[in-house]
């Protein structure tokens, strides 16, 4: 009987969120541990966070490809050959397609800063701020074929103060969802080990 579950985190840059979740996997008790860490960007900072932690990583830019379906079946084969339980997009910034999904829908799930289904897509809280709202936070959805529309699982809502930026709104909603991602990552981990995921 497997006593962790192998995930697979997915990113784009900074990987705050990646980091949340090495820490919290080092307690055995947690449920899950990282078997790799997959970006589509080289040279990002989350890379070396895994690096510095001896967990495997793989980079799949999709300009090294002829297409996103021919880069949608390398990054499911690769995500494939580390058999994981559950795939986690922490900050991935492209979206998966339907060679992945068809391997990893329903255990793959993302994180994304904004109260969905309000403001998907690349720019949360940006397009929060613009529009003006006083309560924004993060998501955590599990990933379906469009732009972050799946069923969501966890929300955490921060407010929006008055002389609010992008990016002193964005790292307040970041705290928040580094804590919501750990906390719902782990008991998925420890549904799937007891068998009653969904
Ligand atoms: C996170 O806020 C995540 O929700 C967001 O990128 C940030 C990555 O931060 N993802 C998206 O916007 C996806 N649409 P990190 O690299 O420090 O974890």
């Amino acid at each position: 009987m497997p006593t962790t579950v192998r995930l697979v985190v997915l990113i784009s840059g900074a990987g705050t969120n990646l980091q949340a979740l090495i820490e919290a996997s080092a307690d055995p008790a947690y449920g899950a541990t990282i078997v790799a860490v997959g970006s589509d960007r080289p040279d990002v900072e989350g890379l070396v966070r895994a690096q510095l932690h001896g967990i495997e990583t793989f980079v799949l830019p999709t300009a090294d490809f002829e297409d996103r379906v021919d880069w949608d079946i390398a990054l499911t084969e690769t995500v494939s050959s580390f058999e994981p339980g559950l795939v986690v997009l922490a900050g991935f910034m492209k979206l998966t397609g339907p060679a992945f999904l068809g391997v990893f829908g329903g255990r793959t799930v993302n994180t994304h800063p904004s109260l969905l289904p309000s403001f998907p897509g690349l720019h949360g809280p940006r397009d929060a701020l613009a529009y003006g709202v006083k309560v924004s936070g993060a998501t955590l959805f599990v990933v379906d074929e469009g732009v972050d529309t799946g069923p969501i699982i966890a929300q955490v809502a921060v407010p929006v103060l008055d002389d609010d930026d992008e990016a002193t709104l964005h790292e307040r909603i970041k705290v928040s969802e580094r804590a919501m991602l750990v906390d719902w990552v782990g008991r998925l981990a420890r549904k799937i080990l007891a068998g009653t995921a969904e």
